[in-house]
């Protein structure tokens, strides 16, 4: 398995270009299921999860093709035909939001068995609302063995769904679902966060009759069948909050490109009210420290337009080094504090009690090995291990490839000293 050393100390100084956003490439893939004409995902990132649901998508009857033009990479998914409406478990447990493939299977072909997710590290995660919503739309759904069974021969019937709880996943579920279905949806209480907005615009450029995406109420109008379009993924929030707050720890002046500030406002301001110097700009924004020390903030993570859990464990790792303590509540994930013991190795002063974690900010961090839990922690290792003396080494980065595009690449280009340590290089070492 490969780690990545990072010895801490060195200023970031120079430029960030930000990625297409993973949770939306990996919607807008899935989207593609519905037409037998080629959808082309602009600004693609590249990334262990996008990897793993093509394979899955594969399996299913489209075709995937990778190309890097001058605009970027891109990827044209096409799905001529569905040749197989299941989704098997050893795919849907690699990436849960390959789940997401049910709906559009069920639209498309009247039929799917896709298996149910499981949980994960930082949370049970059940899918309730996807089946509650599909089940409103009019599928006959059945739990066996692991798997759900749908079915709607006679399609799928808009309907109102209301939702008892904010999910991004559901929201993207039943738009994916009801763009398809006869006659009219209303969704309520959706999820706001823009990479629901990315896909309803992906949608509409396909054929599909959306409106209120990015807004607590979607309405679709249901068509008869969606066709080709071109799109742009848009830029990753969370990527560019992680750099922005990299920049905040190791200290600096880093700007980040092709991104829009708006989406991280809430992160911005906690950063501002902590001291750091942000500058939003046209394309991107700028992230400027010189070492005087940041004052502890609290923060409390909430659905879009709050702040937002993915972005939590970098935040915590910031106020490690804080003057003063800093209350973080977690709110939208149960166990999603696995970072703390881990910053506590390098020294962090973190008391965990529930869904709240007091950081009582310390004079300096240590560099130690530590251990990656999930995508977003193991990130929060990386940001604090930049301002840690000497070098830290984090296991299992299988958990950051999954969502950050070239990591080490972009940080060792505004001057992080981080390096990765392959697997097969580790045996080389050993044996000599
Ligand atoms: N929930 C239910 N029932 C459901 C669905 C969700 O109880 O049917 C609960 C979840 O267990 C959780 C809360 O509702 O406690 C919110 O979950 P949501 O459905 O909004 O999250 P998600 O769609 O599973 C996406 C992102 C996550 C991000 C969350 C919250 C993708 C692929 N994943 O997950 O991203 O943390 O929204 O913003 O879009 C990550 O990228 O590292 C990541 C975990």
């Amino acid at each position: 398995m490969d780690r990545i050393a990072i010895i801490g100390g060195a200023r970031l100084e120079g430029v960030i270009p930000i990625s297409g956003a993973k949770n939306s490439a990996i919607k807008l893939m899935v989207a593609s299921l519905l037409t037998d004409q080629p959808l082309t995902l602009t600004n693609m990132p590249r990334l262990a999860d996008t990897r793993f649901l093509g394979r899955l998508l594969r399996r299913l009857g489209v075709e995937v093709e990778e190309r890097e033009s001058a605009d970027g990479p891109q990827t044209t998914l096409t799905t001529p035909e569905i040749v197989s409406a299941i989704a098997p478990y050893e795919l849907v447990r690699q990436m849960r939001a390959s789940f997401n493939v049910l709906g559009p299977l069920l639209a498309r072909t009247g039929q799917a068995k896709v298996s149910l997710p499981g949980g994960c590290a930082i949370g049970a995660r059940p899918v309730d609302l996807h089946l509650m919503a599909l089940e409103a739309l009019g599928a006959r759904i059945d739990l066996n063995e692991g798997y759900v069974y749908a079915q709607a021969p006679r399609g799928l019937k808009g309907a109102e769904i209301r939702f008892p709880a904010v999910s991004v996943g559901a929201t993207e579920h039943a738009l994916l679902a009801a763009v398809l279905a006869h006659g009219e949806t209303v969704i309520a209480n959706a999820a706001c966060e823009p990479e629901i907005a990315d896909l309803a615009e992906c949608l509409v450029k396909m054929g599909a009759r959306i409106e209120g995406a990015g807004t607590p109420v979607i309405r679709i109008v249901g068509v008869a069948q969606l066709h080709g379009a071109t799109h742009e993924v848009t830029p990753d929030r969370i990527e560019t909050g992680t750099y922005a707050l990299a920049a905040a720890m190791a200290g600096g002046d880093v700007r980040l490109t092709r991104t829009r500030p708006a989406m991280v406002e809430a992160l911005l301001a906690k950063m501002e009210e902590a001291g750091v110097e942000v500058r939003r700009l046209d394309d991107g924004l700028a992230i400027k420290r010189n070492g005087s020390r940041l004052s502890a903030v609290e923060v409390t993570t909430d659905p879009y337009p709050g702040f937002a859990t993915d972005l939590q464990a970098q935040f915590m790792a910031l106020m490690t080094l804080a003057d003063g303590e800093s209350v973080i509540r977690e709110t939208i994930f149960e166990n999603r504090f696995m970072h703390a013991p881990e910053l506590a190795r390098l020294g962090a002063d973190i008391a965990v009690s529930g869904g709240e974690a007091r950081v009582r900010g310390v004079a300096g961090l240590n560099g130690a090995p530590v251990m990656a839990t999930d995508l977003r922690a193991s990130v929060g290792l990386v940001i604090a291990a930049l301002a840690a003396r000497g070098e830290t080494v984090v296991d299992r980065v299988y958990h950051l490839d999954r969502g950050f595009e070239r990591l080490e690449e972009k940080l060792s280009t505004v001057g992080a000293r981080v390096r990765r340590i392959r697997s097969g290089d580790e045996e080389l070492e050993a044996a000599e």
